[in-house]
């Protein structure tokens, strides 16, 4: 297995962009099911979860094709499978975003069903739910999700909780139900917005999307399009914390500021510097020690559990006590006790972690365990005293395009280590 290998002590400095939002990227690759045409896709982050999305369509009998651009175009006009197999929903749960596309185009669907994974058990009730309401007659079968329905039919759904792709998943099958449906307690993520614009560019009548309702308007069939995918407001968060951490000073472009608000907050309020523009944020950090902040993560607009995991490094050098709670995932402190493995004093509480500040980290072998976890050990490892080598790194590759080359660009020092 590749591991990453990482001197730590250098203070990032510099400018970079952001990639292609992979949560953004996904949902619009599932999308494409929904349309006889061909669909173009630009900007897509060159991430393992991004590969994997493309093998479930091509599994399906999709056809995928990439130009000297790096531009794909996605034919799904000729699908002869409406399943995702277990071998690709386990290694990712995003693909439970064909459901919807496909029981809407097709009137049927095999979904293996997602199991637990990392952060906490996830199930898919939401999505199930909402599928019903809509007209999908769905059964549970040997781990599979079978739903099937002649056509669906529009309706007033109001989810049970807050989840992002059950909101995505429903919004995508409701465009091409009979009549009009109203989503409410619906997640307002800036990927939800994301993805009924490039919806509504395939000829879809999606209102509210950002807000606490949406409302889609069934159409008959969607188009081809053109679409570029936006920026990752958490590859942008994760670098801004590499800077705050190292006292470092850089600016990432192509970021829309208003994404981030509240982490851009929490790092104001931890002593750095920031700056943004229309489409850039600028971060400098020239304090000795950060100030603590605490945070409760929660949906948008409140502060991302995403950006958790990378916030626990700012506090563990911080000069002070602070707190972190985590609502949104029961099982999402995997990251700490590698982190204390490096020199943090960092206590679980059930869904907090009381963080007290210590002097300095210092370079550990340490193991990732999820997306965010092996970005907070990378993050770590950056301020820490000497060497730290991050094991188990396909996490990282699943979420974070070219890591070690955009952070070494910026002046770390990391060396990506063969199996
Ligand atoms: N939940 C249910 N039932 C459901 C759906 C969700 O109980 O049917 C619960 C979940 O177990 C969780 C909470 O509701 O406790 C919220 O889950 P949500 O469905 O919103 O998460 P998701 O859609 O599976 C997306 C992102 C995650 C991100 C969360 C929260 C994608 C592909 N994934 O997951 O991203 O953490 O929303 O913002 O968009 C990551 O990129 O590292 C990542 C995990």
């Amino acid at each position: 297995m590749e591991k990453l290998l990482i001197k730590g002590g250098a203070s990032l400095k510099g400018e970079i962009s952001c990639s292609g939002a992979k949560n953004a990227a996904l949902p619009m690759i599932a999308a494409t099911i929904l349309s006889d045409e061909d669909i173009i896709l630009k900007n897509l982050p060159y991430l393992q979860d991004i590969t994997t999305m493309f093998e479930l369509l091509g599994s399906m009998g999709a056809d995928i094709l990439l130009n000297e651009n790096m531009d794909f175009t996605i034919a799904t006009n000729n699908l002869k499978e409406k399943e995702a197999r277990y071998e690709l929903v386990k290694t990712m749960r995003a693909s439970i975003l064909v459901l919807g596309p496909l029981v809407a185009k097709y009137g049927e669907a095999k979904i293996a069903l997602p199991g637990g994974c990392a952060i906490g058990s996830r199930p898919v009730n939401y999505h199930l739910d909402a599928l019903e309401q809509l007209g999908a007659t769905i059964t549970l079968k040997n781990g599979y999700i079978e739903a099937s329905a002649k056509k669906l039919i529009g309706s007033k759904i109001k989810f049970d909780g807050i989840t992002v792709t059950g909101t995505e998943n429903i919004m995508m099958a409701a465009c091409l139900a009979e009549g009009t449906t109203t989503l409410t307690n619906v997640a307002k993520e800036p990927e939800i917005i994301d993805l009924a614009e490039f919806l509504n560019k395939m000829g879809a009548k999606i209102s509210g999307a950002g807000s606490d309702q949406i409302t889609i308007e069934g159409v008959e069939r969607l188009y081809g399009t053109e679409h570029s995918i936006p920026a990752d407001r958490i590859e942008a968060g994760t670098y801004l914390v590499a800077a705050a951490v190292t006292n470092g000073e850089i600016k990432i472009n192509g970021i829309n500021p208003n994404r981030l608000i509240k982490v851009l907050d929490k790092l104001i309020e931890t002593g750095a510097k920031v700056e943004t523009s229309e489409d850039s944020i600028s971060l400098i950090m020239n304090k000795d020690k950060p100030k603590p902040v605490d945070i409760t993560t929660a949906p948008f607009p409140e502060f991302p559990t995403d950006m958790q995991a990378q916030f626990s490094v700012i506090n563990a050098l911080a000069n002070g006590v602070s707190n972190i709670y985590e609502t949104v995932f029961e099982n999402r402190f995997m990251h700490v006790q590698e982190l204390n493995r490096m020199g943090c004093n960092i206590q679980i509480n059930g869904n907090q972690a009381i963080i007290e500040g210590v002097d300095s980290l210092y370079g550990a072998e340490v193991m990732a365990t999820d997306l965010r976890a092996s970005a907070s050990l990378i993050l770590a490892g950056l301020c820490a005293k000497g060497e730290t080598k991050v094991d188990r790194i396909y996490h990282i590759d699943r979420g974070y395009e070219r890591i070690e080359e955009k952070l070494n660009y910026l002046g770390a020092n990391i060396i990506r280590l063969p199996s």
